[in-house]
């Protein structure tokens, strides 16, 4: 420091005054809090404030049990899946089976995302944001097996590439008109999440999380290709979670439905059911939109996957497998006083509800 930063250093501590009043004597916390204001009221449907409570221990598990699913898709081995291993035709087959699977489990990231925000909103407990937010995480999973199947099998697919045989054009045919449908789904269900009371977006995932785990199941038995036999184990595994944090859930606040709501589930499980129906057995005219070619078109495609060992089962399997998996949440429903609806696709007998395409919540 040279001699006129010295001087300068001097004059300014010179012109420090010790401040009146003792500055070591503790503050009047009483009068600062007598003062104090609290904040105007937090907004409805705000993230804040936040609280980390939990009512159900068993979500905190289930949680534990998904934060390594033990699993990914890209350590599936997908170098045994040799296209060449296949006709063109069953090449188009298969990946029009992911693809139409694509429609269900592609909806999945972003139907789970946007409830994960709602329960944020709506300060549910902790475990349950976070269980949705693993169960964003599988779905993702679940959304990159189908790209990746239909990618190996049909690049640029399911609908940039220019299929070459006339079953291949059905093929792509039946995937637009599938996806023309899967955006109607995505329009109501935004609607929808808003709308509906906890119960019932949980009643719904359920019937979701059921129809998801049955038929992956199915498919795991029966397959005989090597890389969907083990994608099909570790989904069903996924999806097997799923139904438990929805049964947790179900288990706490099913006891306490008003009538407005059980009405409500009915209706839900029929439109659950419809919906579904597309890929679990056949998709009922209720709600999908699709051209008198579509369910020829389906079966040709679904006999020619099948000869290639995808392990698609015949309609009368699928039949009864769609049945009992329904008949399941029957079970778990009607003890806390909700009536089923007549799903006669099935052969189940019960109350006859209206169809509403803007109650459509549940995927998989
Ligand atoms: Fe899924
Ligand atoms: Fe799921």
């Amino acid at each position: 420091m040279d001699g006129t930063a010295t001087q300068s250093a001097q004059h300014s501590a010179d012109l420090l005054r010790i401040p009146p009043g003792n500055p070591t004597e503790e503050p009047d916390a009483e009068a600062i809090l007598f003062d104090g204001a609290a904040p105007p009221p937090f907004p409805d449907l705000n993230i804040f404030p936040l609280s980390w409570r939990t009512e159900t221990p068993k979500l905190n598990e289930l949680y534990e049990s998904s934060r390594d699913p033990g699993w990914n898709p890209s350590r599936l081995p997908w170098h045994t899946l040799n296209v060449e291993d296949y006709t063109l035709d069953q090449r188009y087959a298969l990946a029009y089976w992911w693809g139409l699977l694509s429609t269900f489990d592609g909806s999945g990231p972003v139907v789970f995302a946007r409830t994960m925000i709602h329960t944020f909103e709506t300060h549910e407990e902790d475990p349950v944001r976070k269980c949705f937010f693993s169960i964003t995480r599988d779905e993702m999973h679940h959304e990159e097996v189908c790209g990746r199947a239909i990618q190996t099998l049909t690049p640029g697919g399911p609908l940039g590439y220019v299929p070459e045989t006339m079953l291949g054009k059905l093929a792509q045919n039946n995937v637009q008109w599938l996806y023309h449908n899967g955006a109607r789904y995505w329009d109501s269900f935004k609607n929808a999440v808003h709308k509906y009371p906890l119960p019932i977006l949980f009643t719904s995932f359920l019937m979701g999380e059921v129809a998801s785990a049955t038929l992956f199941n199915g498919m795991y038995k029966s397959t005989t290709i090597p890389v969907f036999k083990e994608a099909f184990r570790c989904i069903g595994q996924d999806e097997a979670r799923h139904m438990g944090i929805c049964i947790a859930v179900l288990e706490r606040i099913l006891p306490a439905l008003t009538d407005e709501q059980r009405t409500m589930i009915t209706k839900q499980i029929r439109a659950g059911f419809v919906f579904l129906s597309a890929v679990l057995y056949e998709p009922p005219r209720d709600f999908w939109e699709l051209p008198p070619t579509f369910n020829d078109a389906n079966r040709r495609l679904e006999e020619v996957a099948r000869s290639a060992g995808l392990g698609i089962l015949t309609l009368e399997q699928r039949r009864e497998n769609w049945r009992n998996a329904v008949l399941k949440m029957k079970g778990l429903l009607e003890p806390h006083g909700i009536v089923f609806p007549a799903l006669p696709e099935v052969g189940i007998d019960g109350e006859t509800v209206a169809f509403d395409p803007e109650d459509i919540i549940p995927v998989f």
